[in-house]
């Protein structure tokens, strides 16, 4: 479903599966006026330029949690980009739980939200932002040089059409990824650099540094704090790559 502006794919795809809209059904705009992410962030999401896009996933038995629904579709999603750039160098690589990055700054962000907990109701609203068509210049205006683009990475405009319907094809039939969560993980390991970084946790009750060791089945990071040596599971935190 096209929308010229919303609010927010998300907001919107969420009402849609509120009132029964099929799986796979995928709602994209060309603005979003109040795009949203993780932990309640602002999304800079300006007309025209990039990719806003949120798809309704339904009926996925056995899925233990939204980060797991999270890290599939980081796999998908990279795995989209390094078809359509075709190069081999892996300049684009996955943050847990949520970001993509071109190596040092961010290139798009997911945002899974839904009703995970109720038997009759069940589904997960997968929001995906990819930079696609921003210049330098308004990234470095909006993101504080923090964000970037395909396009300020290889000097290339791409269709956002082309684009969308590669990824939203990937969600949908790569869901046999999101039932074997081993496969799941080593693919999701391979294009990520959280797992063996030193990372700054941010939590509820503070932050302390520590060495990410890898996911876990449930998709939560596994880190070892420096300060006691002490294991630890992540499933809300944030973290920051220390290098
Ligand atoms: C993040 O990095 O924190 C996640 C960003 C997710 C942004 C996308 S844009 C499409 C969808 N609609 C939203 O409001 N957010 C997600």
């Amino acid at each position: 479903m096209y929308f010229k502006e919303v609010d927010s794919t998300n907001t919107r795809a969420m009402e849609l599966a509120r009132r029964g809209y099929p799986h796979a059904t995928v709602v994209v705009a060309d603005v979003q006026r109040q795009g949203r992410g993780r932990r309640g962030r602002y999304w800079f999401s300006p007309e025209g330029k990039n990719i806003y896009m949120s798809l309704i996933f339904r009926d996925v038995e056995g899925i233990p949690c939204p980060e797991l629904v999270t890290i599939y579709s980081a796999v998908c999603v990279v795995n989209v980009l390094h078809k359509i750039l075709d190069i081999s160098e892996p300049h684009i690589w996955t943050k847990w739980p949520n970001d993509i990055y071109w190596e040092n700054r961010k290139l798009g962000g997911i945002l899974t939200e839904g009703v995970f907990s109720s038997q009759k109701e069940r589904f997960f609203v997968i929001g995906i932002g990819l930079n696609v068509n921003s210049s330098e210049e308004e990234l470095l205006k909006n993101t504080d040089g923090r964000g970037t683009s395909l396009y300020v990475e290889t000097g290339k405009l791409f269709r956002r059409d082309m684009v969308i319907r590669e990824i939203a094809s990937a969600l949908v039939n790569s869901i046999e990824l999101l039932e074997d969560s081993h496969r799941l993980i080593d693919s999701w390991t391979a294009i990520s650099r959280t797992p063996g970084a030193r990372v700054q946790v941010i939590g509820e009750r503070g932050r302390y540094q520590a060495l990410a060791l890898g996911i876990n089945e449930r998709g939560h990071l596994i880190v070892r704090d420096e300060a006691g040596g002490r294991v630890r599971v992540l499933g809300a935190e944030e973290v920051v790559h220390l290098r």
